[in-house]
């Protein structure tokens, strides 16, 4: 009986505030007639048994619905023993904020240019599948994006320049494809609310944008490429890096003057082809965790602050560097 008169009460409060929760349906009929026809691109897979026609779909697995609109705006599709391929219809979801299909192995095809129709979308997932093709480059269009994760996928080609036009993105993984060529010249512009770059596990060549000197960048994940040049202009005492690992490129640069920002925690440089000796500024850095093995490196460590407590293995295989927690300095 308590329990009953809660729920009543429960009931009559919100329909004083926000009406027809307690006594009519929730979904829009268009967007049920549309996420049954995303079940059925998938052949009924068992995975979306909650999306009962004769219910209510704000109540299916997967997906929500806004509070207010009652439309649906979050489609979140992560670990599925589902095939088949993005299903173009997504599209039609017109009041979609967030996309995600996480690890779905048996998920292949193309980005359908649908997708663009979702203006509302801010965050849009595709990781750990095999979608492959390029990356195409009308997820420019997609403005109100501010987190665009492509990780662990098969895509391949070059980066479309377009991404550049994506001015409210925070955050941008496209680690862990097959991307090759050089970073976009447009990247030197990227938009300075972007502080997560990530682009590691690729076959990306050429060089960096000199741009990226003046951005805010917080974490720069460039690991596993084929970059070249120099990337000194990242580094400075006003700068806002806290993570940036750049190891095994083939990179090439004076490392002996460097300044760096003192939030700094990690400096990965290991695998390249960096030459001078290491920067007495790094002594400076509280948190600092720093691996520049396998470069061209010479000179004695600095003595202080984190560099004499990391482990060798930070300072081994270079041209002449010596000194703790090396062998002494001859
Ligand atoms: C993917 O598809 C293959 C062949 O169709 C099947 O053997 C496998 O179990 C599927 N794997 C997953 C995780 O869905
Ligand atoms: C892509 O498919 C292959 C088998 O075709 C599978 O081994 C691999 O794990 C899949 N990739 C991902 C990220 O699921
Ligand atoms: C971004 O979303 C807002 C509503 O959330 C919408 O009014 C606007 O048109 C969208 N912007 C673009 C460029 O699509
Ligand atoms: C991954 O991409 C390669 C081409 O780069 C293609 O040959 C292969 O079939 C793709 N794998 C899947 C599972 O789509
Ligand atoms: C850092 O300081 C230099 C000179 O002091 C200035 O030219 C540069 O614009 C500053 N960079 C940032 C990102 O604030
Ligand atoms: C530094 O990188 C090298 C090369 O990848 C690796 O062998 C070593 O274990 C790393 N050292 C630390 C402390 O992470």
């Amino acid at each position: 009986m308590k329990k009953i008169t809660y729920f009543y009460i429960i009931c009559v409060l919100i329909f004083l505030t926000e009406s027809h929760v307690c006594h009519s349906i929730r979904c829009n009929p268009q967007d049920k007639k549309v996420l049954l026809q995303i079940k059925e691109s998938f052949g009924n897979a068992y995975h979306f048994a909650s999306w009962d026609p004769d219910t209510d779909c704000c109540y299916w697995y997967i997906v929500k619905c806004d509070r207010k609109t009652n439309r649906i705006s979050q489609f979140n599709l992560f670990t599925a023993d589902i095939s088949g391929q993005i299903p173009e219809i997504i599209g039609d979801l017109p009041y979609l904020e967030s996309v995600t299909f996480h690890k779905i192995a048996n998920l292949t095809g193309t980005i359908p240019r649908s997708i663009t129709k979702l203006t509302k979308l801010t965050s849009l997932t595709i990781s750990w599948t095999n979608v492959s093709g390029p990356i195409p480059s009308f997820l420019g269009e997609l403005k109100n994006l501010t987190f665009l994760d492509l990780s662990f996928n098969n895509f391949s080609g070059s980066i479309p320049p377009s991404l550049a036009e994506l001015r409210n993105l925070g955050g941008l993984r496209l680690d862990r494809n097959k991307l090759s060529g050089s970073i976009p010249d447009s990247f030197g512009n990227l938009t300075p609310s972007l502080t997560y770059l990530w682009l590691s596990h690729n076959q990306l060549s050429g060089t960096i944008p000199r741009g990226w000197g003046e951005l805010p960048f917080v974490s720069i994940d460039l690991q596993r490429n084929r970059l070249e040049g120099d990337i000194s202009f990242l580094f400075g005492k006003n700068k806002s890096i806290q993570v940036a690992d750049f190891s095994r490129n083939l990179l090439q640069f004076d490392f002996s003057n460097l300044q760096f920002p003192d939030d700094l925690g990690t400096l990965d440089l290991n695998h390249n082809k960096i030459y001078g000796s290491l920067p007495e500024d790094l002594v400076n850095l509280d948190r600092l965790f720093l691996n520049v093995s396998y470069n061209r490196l010479c000179g004695k460590i600095p003595v202080g602050g984190q560099l004499q407590e990391l482990d060798y293995t930070s300072y081994f295989h270079n041209r002449c560097l010596c000194g703790a927690p090396l062998p002494d300095c001859k």
